[in-house]
């Protein structure tokens, strides 16, 4: 884990693997960190550079000093390939992972040469969606971030997932307890209030795959599969049983489809 400076203060990333092709960069979901791509970076770090932020207060990251909006993190994600002198990388990003995508993709276009768009979706939210924002900013403010465990396993996780497959639920609720509360409610207040992203999807030049899963709530199969279609070259792939965490839950299928598609780039 290394730390850099953006304009906007430190953040911390991982780094692993070499190769001649694009490094990935992959951007992590809501309340995560970094840690929640260890499946992809294994099995990728073999032939491709794989580099994988914390936003700031996620995981080995300060905290945020204000309420940013999602440009904010595009621009330490842009910070940070200026540092490793990385001209053009494939993106990838789940769920808020994806949000900061398309922020990316509107600051530095031509720096991304391909896109994995994961359990993520273009649209803003609802009033209601910010209202639920608003609400669990409030939780965590008071409670600190144990309350996320209870508030987020269900949107995260699918039923199945949560029953037979402890070690990924233990998994992600460490993710969670490595969040700040400051961090958290940044995120939400950026998350609440990100710009509508369905026009930009027609201007979207590179390679792109959609990946999602069968279950996901958050993100359902419709919602990626509309985005898929809208998006000039794209492949939409759906993972069965699935939830939103498509690549922690089914790491096997999510990292066939990555292969797959990272092999014509
Ligand atoms: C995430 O997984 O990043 C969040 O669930 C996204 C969201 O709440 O919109």
């Amino acid at each position: 884990m290394t730390d850099y400076r953006t304009s906007n203060g430190p953040m911390a990333y991982r780094d692993r693997g070499e190769g001649t092709r694009d490094p990935v960069v992959f951007l992590h979901a809501f309340p995560l960190n970094s840690r929640m791509w260890e499946p992809q970076v294994e099995a990728l770090a073999g032939e491709r550079r794989v580099v994988t932020p914390d936003y700031p207060g996620f995981g080995r990251s300060p905290h945020t000093p204000a309420q940013p909006d999602v440009r904010y993190y595009a621009e330490g994600i842009l910070g940070l390939l200026d540092r490793l002198g990385l001209e053009s990388v494939v993106l990838g990003g789940l769920s808020m992972g994806g949000y900061a995508a398309f922020a990316c993709l509107r600051l530095f276009p031509e720096r991304v040469s391909g896109l994995v768009l994961a359990n993520t979706r273009p649209d803003p939210d609802s009033d209601e969606m910010r209202e639920g924002r608003r609400k669990m900013a409030h939780h965590v403010s008071r409670e600190g971030v144990e309350v996320l465990i209870e508030l987020m396993m269900p949107r995260l996780l699918a039923e199945e997932t949560r029953k037979n497959d402890p070690a990924v639920v233990e998994q992600v609720k460490a993710m969670i307890l490595e969040s700040s509360p400051d961090g958290v409610v940044a995120a939400l207040g950026a998350m609440r209030d990100r710009p509508d992203s369905t026009s930009l999807l027609k201007e979207i030049k590179v390679p792109t795959l959609v990946i999602g899963g069968e279950e996901d709530a958050v993100s359902n199969p419709e919602v990626m599969g509309e985005m898929a279609e809208k998006i000039p070259d794209a492949r939409h792939v759906i993972l069965a049983g699935v939830g939103h965490l498509s690549n922690l839950e089914d790491p096997e299928g999510f990292n066939a489809a990555l292969e797959e598609f990272l092999a014509d780039l």
